[in-house]
């Protein structure tokens, strides 16, 4: 048994991956520099994994810029896996500040990139994202659908995952595993971590939450005359256990070379969807006003998983009421 390295281990799905492994490793490794992240999902998760001996779990404040602590990290704990998660997420925010995503995601990535050749790590995890699919040119989205950048965020993704296409090392002697994710939502059945971001929300549930927990009056819903059932845009969202359960299906895959794959659940719903379901299921009022749409966004996006189902075992078992129900359970204590 070997040992994980997980970056931004600390984060939202870094966290609930490293919550979901069990007797993969013997030991867990995460480092986080803490910029979206807190101190306390350490506490919460050695509280989760106490009542087995393995994995042992230990963090480090770290940033992916600091090579030489993480090449001790690999070095000295026999770290044959890498899970990499770390990094910035915003697409408001990198088409604010285009240079600090191209810092962080690129080249924070390159060094995690360099130090998994030259320690020869063998099972390597990339957190990808739909956003590489630009405004979809058909649906639902398989992994053939061209990728594009449509802005700054998107552009960090397709650049590393052509990083990792086009390396040598990683497409004959690892095996590289790049997830593109959907719209990951829900939190752990504990009720004890979730997503925490730090600042303000841009994503739906994030606002749901808020106007739930009465912080915020309402949600602006971005555009009501979609080509869409509803008029209000369609998304794929996907349960967070379930989206990390993805990740250890694809641990368990060892074919070498780059393989990529979708997690998303294949269902779409809008975003009058997800704030009525959110409203029945948690009881909650949710007020709402439909304004102008938001730029960049497109009308409809969502998967075809059927890749990720037919090579890696991968299912979804969680729907959107239990999605809604558990990020209100978390929501509600912090
Ligand atoms: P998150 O912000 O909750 O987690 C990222 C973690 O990385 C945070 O704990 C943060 O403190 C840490 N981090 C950031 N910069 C760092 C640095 N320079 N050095 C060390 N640690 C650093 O985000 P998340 O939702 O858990 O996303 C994880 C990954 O998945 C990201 O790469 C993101 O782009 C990708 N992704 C997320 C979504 C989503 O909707 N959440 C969708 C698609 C892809
Ligand atoms: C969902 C739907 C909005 C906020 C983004 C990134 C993507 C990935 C997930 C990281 C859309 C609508 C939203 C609001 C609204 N992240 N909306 N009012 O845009 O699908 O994807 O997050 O990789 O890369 O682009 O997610 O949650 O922002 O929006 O009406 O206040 O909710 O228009 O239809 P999106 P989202």
């Amino acid at each position: 048994m070997n040992n994980i390295l997980i970056t931004g281990g600390l984060g939202y799905i870094g966290s609930h991956f490293a919550s979901f492994l069990k007797n993969e490793f013997k030991k867990i490794i995460i480092v986080d520099n803490l910029s979206n992240s807190n101190i306390s999902v350490f506490n919460k998760l050695s509280f989760l994994k106490s009542k087995n001996k393995y994995p042992i779990l230990e963090f480090k404040k770290c940033d992916i810029h600091d090579k030489f602590t993480i090449e001790k990290i690999i070095k000295f704990n026999d770290i044959d896996s890498i899970a990499h998660f770390a990094g910035l997420k915003s697409v408001a925010e990198s088409l604010r500040h285009p240079s600090k995503y191209s810092y962080v995601n690129l080249l924070g990535t390159k060094n995690i990139l360099m130090l998994a050749k030259e320690y020869k790590i063998r099972n390597f995890i990339f957190s990808s994202s739909a956003t590489v699919y630009g405004n979809p040119i058909y649906l639902p989205l398989n992994e053939n659908h061209p990728i594009r950048s449509i802005n700054p965020y998107g552009k960090t993704k397709v650049d590393i995952e052509n990083l990792l296409i086009n390396d040598p090392y990683f497409q004959n002697d690892c095996s590289v595993k790049i997830l593109r994710y959907f719209n990951p939502i829900g939190a752990h059945p504990s009720g004890l971590i979730g997503e925490m971001s730090k600042g303000m929300p841009n994503n739906l549930m994030p606002i749901i939450l808020k106007v739930a927990k009465k912080e915020q009056d309402r949600v602006h819903i971005f555009g009501g005359d979609y080509n869409t059932h509803d008029g209000t845009g369609i998304r794929d969202y996907i349960h967070i256990m379930d989206l990390v359960n993805g990740h250890i299906k694809a641990l368990n895959y060892k074919k070498k070379g780059v393989s990529i794959f979708n997690l998303g659940t294949g269902q779409g719903y809008s975003v009058l969807d997800l704030i009525n379901t959110f409203t029945k299921v948690n009881k909650v009022k949710v007020p709402y006003e439909i304004v102008e749409r938001r730029l960049g966004d497109a009308a409809s996006v969502f998967a075809d998983p059927s890749k990720a189902e037919n090579i890696l075992g991968f299912k979804v078992e969680h729907n959107l009421n239990e999605m809604c129900f558990d990020a209100w359970r978390f929501a509600q204590h912090i």
